[in-house]
């Protein structure tokens, strides 16, 4: 069976087609290689022993989706992760964030809305609660005005699937909320490569430690936290690509409820930015360098999801642990550094 992953070479997208080959389906990647590189097909096929199908394709060039869907007239299955995603970027330039994040799924919608038949898994983000009132966050809590243009971006796009699947009964459809999605590959094969400085915990934490930065930055130790800093749900990427797979095979078994579903993809475990610091330095046996500086604006002090939905409904759950995460994430940063 023929599944699309659009952004396929990126960090989410890869291990996702890792994921589905591993489980017998047949992969054509779409990337345009803005944020990836074409050697990401290495490390897939150094997992899982094949190499997808690869086009190059911006999904700005709306007659390019059309001659690709011509082409691929056999995909039952479409995983839509091509987006731009760093928040501050999308502060300084926001038509770039609308132009990449919508007109691109809107090009994907009009295909696949053409089709009798179709199956779309959309990559949203936890950022659509904003602070919410109350934690754990389950599904039903209300979107709220969203902090950045990459954040409207995530809630205008489930709003254009609802819309879109109220008329087109053929179209079925998944929004993903993710939490904070971490950590690589156990076979440290595929990963996550950051362009320039890393805006993410994470990957500064391990880069500091590897020696490109000095020290990390904690962004205020003066929320209303139990240490001060903030909390978030951090979600090994592996266990986020299998959620993928299993939301796909729910569309494909006609197991969904209605023909559009939300679901929170979390661990349900709040971790601070400390805890993170001490769980990387555990594993790692590494001492990292970081100070405490003032609060980054746009931060919500927590978020961390109610994951029933998600086990019962979806019938998944995050195997990982922080520890595993991070470890994950450490071995990826010194097999690319050669440490
Ligand atoms: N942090 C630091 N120092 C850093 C980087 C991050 O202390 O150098 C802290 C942040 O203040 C935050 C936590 O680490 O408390 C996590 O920060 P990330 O940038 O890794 O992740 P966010 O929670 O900010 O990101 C989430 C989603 C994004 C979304 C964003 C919107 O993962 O998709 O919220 O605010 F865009």
């Amino acid at each position: 069976m023929k599944v699309l992953v659009t952004g396929g070479l990126g960090f989410i997208g890869s291990h996702t087609v890792v994921e589905l080959q591993l489980k017998g389906f047949d992969v054509v990647v779409i990337d345009n290689l803005s944020n990836a590189s074409t050697d990401v097909l290495d490390g897939i096929a150094e997992i899982t022993g094949k190499r997808p199908e690869f086009e190059k394709i911006d999904l700005r060039d709306k007659a390019s989706v059309s001659e690709f869907f011509k082409k691929y007239p056999d995909v039952e299955g479409v995983i839509h992760f091509a987006a731009s995603k760093a928040v501050g970027e999308s502060v300084e330039n926001p038509l770039l964030y609308y132009e990449n994040n919508l007109n691109t799924l809107i090009y994907m919608l009009q295909e696949l809305s053409a089709k009798d038949n179709a199956n779309f898994i959309f990559s949203s983000s936890c950022t659509v609660y904003g602070q919410a009132d109350k934690l754990p966050i389950t599904e039903d809590a209300p979107v709220k005005p969203a902090e950045s243009p990459y954040g409207n971006t995530k809630q205008i796009g489930e709003e254009i699937i609802k819309d879109t699947c109220k008329v087109k009964k053929g179209l079925n459809a998944i929004s993903l909320r993710y939490f904070n999605p971490i950590g690589a590959h156990e076979s440290a094969a595929i990963g996550e490569l950051p362009l320039g400085v890393p805006q993410n915990l994470v990957p500064f934490i391990t880069q500091t430690a590897a020696g490109l930065r000095n020290e990390l930055a904690v962004f205020g130790n003066d929320y209303p936290t139990p240490d001060g800093t903030c909390v978030r749900d951090y979600i090994h990427v592996v266990d986020l690509a299998k959620a993928h797979v299993v939301a796909l095979e729910r569309l494909l078994n006609e197991k969904n409820e209605s023909n559009y579903e939300v679901f929170n993809l979390g661990t349900g475990t709040g971790s601070s930015v400390l805890e993170v610091i001490e769980s990387f330095e555990r594993v790692s046996e590494e001492k990292l360098n970081y100070r405490i500086a003032p609060r980054r604006e746009g931060d919500v002090t927590a978020a961390y999801a109610d994951t029933h939905k998600a086990n019962d409904v979806l019938g998944w759950k995050a195997g990982s642990s922080l520890d595993e995460a991070m470890l994950s994430a450490w071995k990826w940063e010194k097999k690319i550094r050669n440490l």
